[in-house]
């Protein structure tokens, strides 16, 4: 029989709310509270209309909130009234001092981990969900360890492997889930509360205990991993390009191979979102702090590659507009970093409307979900950019088009409609390779993939 059990997770973010979700959905004899200092975000999580866009979770919000999932802003009654407390509070990459532009900025983990000192008045067990830098779990350890009090406190490293778009189902049937304990008495116990917990609805086979150390660094190497395979791609594209190769086809034909697989092999104009340029900038750190230069030069190659792939996608446009950009009219079809989310955090399309305002350009944004998100991060630009949700409406009268995001809808785009309304010669640059640039090259555009040979009017 497993004990019904009170839970707590601090940070009610992009993580912290659909893990939680999901959990209080899969276990319903459990209950789940998610705080946050953000009184703003809480009151988005209470209401109708949430604080991010992720497919099924309305779903499951309505199916557990206020059943036996509650969103506070009461950090101190979280802390006392629960004894298993998921800590997913935002990591970003250091912008300040030490480290800055490179190391994690661990400011709020720490000041979650005083707050869980000051208030705890019973056993916990502090489970870390935020991606941290290898050791960190020492820190907590050693922060939890000085209150001069009796309450036991066990640390576990869990990291969460899920990515925005897919989170629910990501959540709901992982690769695996990954516990890192330490090898104590205490610290299997506590591991072995957690394994219970996913055991609700992961099959146990995927429910993968290591120690501590190997857990924290697993989540870095992962994102490391698949940014790495992103890169790598990228970085063929523009060998592509120069030899008339076709990245897709080079892609299907290396991912054939069951050594390699064929995920993530999709070339881009960049790969963006909150983790994978701020998760290798903290391995290249971390690397560096430790005296391996050869292992971080090698990490550091990945986000390199990607920032070189941003900067020619911008470069493709000059050139092929005649290299002038000024007062010609763009727009961005998509600016989330990726199809299914309104997040854009580090999303390439920021990096892209900047490098065409700088070019003196005019920017139309649109995306189906982000565009309250876009219109903050470009708040600076006021005049040369502006905001239209209608793709159609968005388009008419631009010199070119840029896809950012791989939103389905753009798919199905009545393209002829598009290229009616349009200033001639029409462009598209496709930097997500997901049009027809066969169809829309005949209806009369001059199309720029990633990675294919150009298909334009010019002679
Ligand atoms: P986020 O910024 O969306 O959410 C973090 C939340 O923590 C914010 O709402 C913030 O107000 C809150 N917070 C900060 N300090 C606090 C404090 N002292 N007390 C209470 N609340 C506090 O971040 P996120 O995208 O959810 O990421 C959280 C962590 O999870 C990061 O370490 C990230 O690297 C990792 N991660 C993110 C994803 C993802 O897809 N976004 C996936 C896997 C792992
Ligand atoms: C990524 C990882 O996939 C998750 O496992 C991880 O938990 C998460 O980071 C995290 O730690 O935050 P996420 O960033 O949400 O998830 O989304 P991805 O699907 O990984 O896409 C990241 C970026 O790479 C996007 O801009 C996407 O468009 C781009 N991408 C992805 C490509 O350019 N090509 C591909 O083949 C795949």
């Amino acid at each position: 029989m497993t004990q019904k059990r009170n839970i707590l997770c601090i940070g009610a973010g992009y993580v912290g709310g659909p893990t939680m979700a999901v959990i209080a959905h899969k276990c319903p004899q459990y209950r789940v509270t998610v705080v946050d200092v953000n009184a703003r975000r809480i009151g988005q999580w209470n209401s109708e209309r949430l604080p991010i866009y992720e497919p099924g979770l309305d779903d499951l919000i309505r199916a557990t909130r206020g059943k036996n999932l509650f969103f506070s802003t009461d950090i101190a009654g979280g802390i006392r009234d629960n004894d298993i407390i998921f800590v997913s509070v935002n990591t970003p990459t250091k912008s300040y001092g030490e480290g800055a532009g490179m190391a994690a900025d661990l400011q709020f983990w720490e000041a979650t981990a005083r707050q869980i000192l000051q208030y705890a008045e019973s056993p916990k067990i502090v489970v870390e969900k935020s991606t941290l830098p290898v050791k960190t779990a020492l820190a907590l350890e050693r922060i939890l360890g000085n209150g001069g009090h009796e309450v036991r406190f066990d640390v576990l490293s869990n990291p969460e492997f899920m990515a925005e778009g897919s989170a629910i189902r990501d959540l709901e049937e992982p690769d695996r889930v990954l516990i890192g304990s330490r090898g104590t008495p205490g610290g299997l116990a506590a591991r072995q509360t957690l394994v219970d917990l996913y055991a609700h609805w992961v099959p146990r086979e995927k429910i993968v205990t290591s120690n501590i150390w190997s857990s924290e660094l697993s989540k870095l190497v992962s994102n490391a991993f698949l940014a790495q395979r992103i890169s790598s791609i990228n970085a063929v594209s523009a060998l592509c390009e120069a030899t008339e190769a076709d990245v897709s086809e080079v892609a299907r034909a290396v991912g054939m191979d069951s050594r390699v697989g064929p995920k993530f092999l999709n070339a881009s104009v960049g790969f963006g979102g909150s983790c994978f340029k701020k998760d290798i900038l903290n391995l290249v750190y971390l690397c560096r702090r430790y005296g391996l230069e050869e292992v971080a030069d090698y990490w550091e190659g990945v986000v390199r590659i990607n920032n070189y792939q941003l900067a020619r996608f911008t470069r493709t446009m000059l050139r092929a507009m005649f290299n002038t950009l000024t007062g010609k009219k763009i727009c961005l079809l998509g600016f989330a970093f990726k199809a299914n989310t309104g997040d854009t955090r580090e999303s390439p399309a920021i990096y892209i409307a900047r490098n065409l305002l700088a070019e003196r350009a005019v920017v139309v944004v649109s995306d189906p979900q982000a565009l309250a998100n876009a219109a903050a991060d470009l708040k600076d630009a006021d005049g040369q950019v502006s905001f239209v949700a209608d793709p159609y409406e968005a388009t008419a009268g631009c010199h070119a088009v840029a896809v950012m995001t791989e939103w389905d809808l753009y798919r199905e785009l009545d393209f002829e409609r598009i290229f009616e309304t349009m200033l001639k010669p029409a462009f598209i640059f496709d930097g997500r390779n997901v049009l027809d640039h066969r169809r829309c090259f005949e209806i009369g555009f001059n199309v720029y993939p990633i990675g294919k040979p150009p298909l334009t009017h010019f002679s």
